[in-house]
């Protein structure tokens, strides 16, 4: 079997961000801060890490702050340079002239329909897919995890993380078949299925390795849950082609599409801050006493 190396990452960020109003009525969700670095901004390192040469943010309406964010902020650096600061915060969001590449999403149809507007830029590579709202700290990070498994096992490769049984409806769910350490052989996926009905509770978490045959899935995917083009009903139709398999990821993640979930990840990582750390966790163990 002779495994394509991957080098492009598609990034959903055309969704409207409604749980986090009023703070994304004029701020892209992505944008929101784990501290002092934005949720997409991690997201790309994730993916710069993991050797990814080519971003594609599949973008939407009110998203232009993203689009600045990864440029050149000549004003600023000119100010910061005349003042003898150094440029280092910036690193990796001044992309590489060709290393972006921004297609819009006019409606929110769903996942499947955002990754399947960015078929073209991919082209007939294997790329992956990240959900910067699903924040993952690790070393290595997990699309450096899953690259590094992909290598060994090429096709289709999800992460997945076993999730508590009540909340299995929020996510797509893995019917698991054999097992190999932190690989697990995909039978069979379904997203959002109503509860008490989940083949088992090994969830769909926001990383995906893809092969390019999932875009002519995904050209006749019909509508899913929730009324939108899934992306786990055209990777499900793929299971028995190509070879599946989900990694659990050696790390920790935090749901940053909830509120509970993206305050949890702002303490995490101030606390583990050489600059902040030690007077955040001080006022935290204050006012929990
Ligand atoms: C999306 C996917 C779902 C996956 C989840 C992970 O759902 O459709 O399969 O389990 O991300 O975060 P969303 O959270 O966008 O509803």
């Amino acid at each position: 079997m002779s495994i394509k190396p991957l080098r492009k990452a598609v990034f959903p960020v055309g969704g409207l961000g409604t749980r986090f109003l009023p703070a994304t009525k004029a701020m892209p969700k992505e944008m929101l801060p784990i501290v002092d670095r934005p949720l997409i901004q991690y997201a790309v390192d994730e993916a710069i890490e993991a050797g990814i040469e080519q971003m594609i943010f599949v973008t939407g309406r009110g998203k232009s702050a993203i689009e600045d964010h990864f440029d050149i902020a000549y004003e600023l650096e000119a100010t910061m340079e005349a003042r003898g600061k150094s440029l280092g915060v910036l690193d990796h969001t001044r992309l590489a002239p060709g290393a972006v590449a921004y297609v819009r999403q006019q409606e929110p149809m769903g996942l499947g329909h955002a990754v399947w507007c960015a078929r073209d830029i991919v082209g007939d590579e294997p790329f992956a897919v990240l959900l910067a709202d699903d924040f993952m700290l690790g070393e290595p990070g997990c699309l450096k995890q899953m690259v590094d498994a992909y290598r060994q096992v090429g096709g289709n490769l999800i992460c997945a993380q076993e999730v508590p049984e009540d909340q299995t409806h929020m996510y797509g769910v893995i019917t698991p078949g054999t097992r190999d350490g932190r690989l697990t052989e995909v039978k069979g996926l379904v997203e959002k299925p109503a509860k008490g009905t989940a083949p088992s509770n090994l969830s769909v978490i926001g990383r995906y390795i893809l092969q390019p045959e999932v875009m002519r899935v995904l050209e006749n995917q019909g509508k899913g849950a929730g009324g939108e083009i899934q992306l786990t009903d055209a990777m499900a139709r793929m299971i028995g082609d190509q070879p599946f398999h989900g990694l659990t990821f050696d790390g920790k993640r935090y749901d940053c599409g909830d509120k509970a979930g993206y305050v949890t990840a702002n303490l995490a990582v101030a606390v583990a801050r050489a600059d902040i750390g030690d007077t955040v966790r001080a006022f935290a163990v204050d006012l929990l006493r």
